[in-house]
């Protein structure tokens, strides 16, 4: 048996971790911080990899890597250099997501299917080609942040006023010195999940996410209220499709140019007219869509992620699934994706039995035996149905019986999933 270290604190993280507890080869689970739901937490942040190493080594932890700030900051290069058993992408591999010019230059190289664009770091520049544009852009900034670093445009005046905020007011800071300006691709959005050992990839189960903060995808983005498992909206022709001119291409090209990745290809689509394109790419799995895909895997996490870690995916067999379906109700607190207050306490969290829905915790702390809020996303509700509209309904009677002050969740998780049954 081995122990496992989860670097990350959300619910993506908890889920991770107890996918990883089921498997009969996992002793115990550590969580690097962890939430309020996770035990065997150790009071290490995401961004001190040397002490995540230390632990790692002390500990004789296997390394599970949940968010892309640490991916970034190369701490799978620091692990493999101290012999240290991870699961993630190397620091150049996650450029794939830590730079969107990096990854936007790459799939045009290796005609990856991906919106034109062009990058700049002038905003007088980025105003003249808006201007000589016939379609609607997207901007975007360069580097991290948070997931709000994108603006989705509906006229001139919301680009050049986008442009503004990243390049002239650096809103984003250094992760805003420069911008894609890309042509906005109207289309319907789903989550593509692959998992890479850098010289295969396998399928994770499909899904699709809810960004924005209100019903019918109205309001801003997120970093998503709700996710379902699987999405009709990637049908078995178009996720053949996806996986060979996609993230097929993506793994050998990133290869031909010497770099291996190893972890989870998280490629965001847009379909529009049947063909897929790649909006963005995560060097990691997506949150909430792990939760409803987790949920579904009958296969042992853990033989998969070691796989990855050491090459050797081409010696596992495919990878089973629940044939039910899972959704993900996101409850958030009051005011989040801006500000919103903390230590709500929260009741009826013993009301929900596995039976009926898993309640991973995100933005959640434990303070004398309560449970109160401590972050924007704060549960991630998530139940299995014989079909979509049976886990619609298993979600949110879950969700219903847990409630605090500030509770808001979109009523509407995997309502469009719906349309493609
Ligand atoms: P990201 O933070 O990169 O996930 O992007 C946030 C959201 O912006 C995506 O989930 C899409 O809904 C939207 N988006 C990004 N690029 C485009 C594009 N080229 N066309 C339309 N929508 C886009
Ligand atoms: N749910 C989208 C993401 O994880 O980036």
């Amino acid at each position: 048996m081995v122990d496992v270290l989860v670097v990350g604190s959300g619910g993506r993280e908890h889920a991770i971790g107890w996918k990883l507890s089921k498997s009969p080869k996992v002793g115990k689970v550590f969580f690097a911080p962890g939430n309020g739901g996770t035990k065997n937490n150790v009071p290490i942040q995401v961004d001190e990899i040397d002490k995540l190493a230390d632990f790692a080594a002390k500990n004789s932890c296997f390394t599970v890597v949940g968010p892309e700030v640490p991916l970034s900051m190369g701490i799978v290069d620091k692990f493999n250099e101290r012999n240290l058993g991870i699961f993630g992408p190397t620091r150049n591999a996650a450029q794939l997501e830590s730079s969107k010019i990096w990854a936007k230059m790459f799939m045009k190289r290796n005609n990856i299917p991906t919106a034109p664009f062009e990058v700049f770091e002038d905003p007088a520049l980025a105003k003249e080609y808006v201007k000589s544009q016939s379609y609607d852009v997207v901007i975007k900034a360069d580097g991290l942040a948070a997931g709000k670093g994108v603006i989705v445009c509906g006229s001139k005046q919301d680009a050049f006023d986008a442009i503004d905020l990243i390049l002239v007011k650096q809103s984003f800071g250094a992760a805003g010195k420069r911008i894609i300006v890309e042509e906005r691709i109207d289309g319907v959005e789903a989550s593509y999940i692959a998992l890479s050992d850098g010289s295969i990839a396998i399928p994770m189960a499909t899904s699709q996410d809810h960004k924005r903060i209100f019903d019918d995808d109205k309001g801003p983005n997120t970093g998503g209220m709700g996710a379902y498992s699987p999405t009709g909206v990637i049908d078995n022709n178009l996720a053949e499709k996806i996986q060979k001119d996609i993230i097929n291409k993506t793994i050998e090209s990133l290869r031909s140019e010497g770099i291996t990745f190893k972890g989870f290809l998280y490629a965001g689509i847009m379909v529009r007219d049947g063909e897929p394109y790649v909006l963005e790419y995560n060097a990691r799995m997506g949150d909430p869509e792990c939760q409803p895909i987790l949920i579904r895997m009958d296969s042992d996490l853990f033989d998969y992620l070691k796989s990855s870690a050491d090459g050797e995916l081409s010696k596992m067999p495919s990878i089973s699934w629940k044939k039910q379906s899972a959704v993900c109700v996101v409850l958030a607190s009051k005011g989040y994706p801006e500000s919103y207050p903390k230590n709500d306490e929260i009741t009826g969290l013993d009301m929900v039995d596995e039976n009926h829905a898993v309640v991973f915790h995100a933005g959640t702390k434990l303070e004398n035996n309560k449970v109160l809020t401590n972050g924007g996303r704060v549960l991630g509700v998530t139940a299995l149905g014989d079909s979509l509209q049976g886990a619609i309904a298993n979600a949110y009677s879950a969700a219903g019986l847990i409630s605090w002050k500030n509770k808001y969740c979109r009523m509407d998780i995997g309502k469009k999933g719906l349309l493609y049954l």
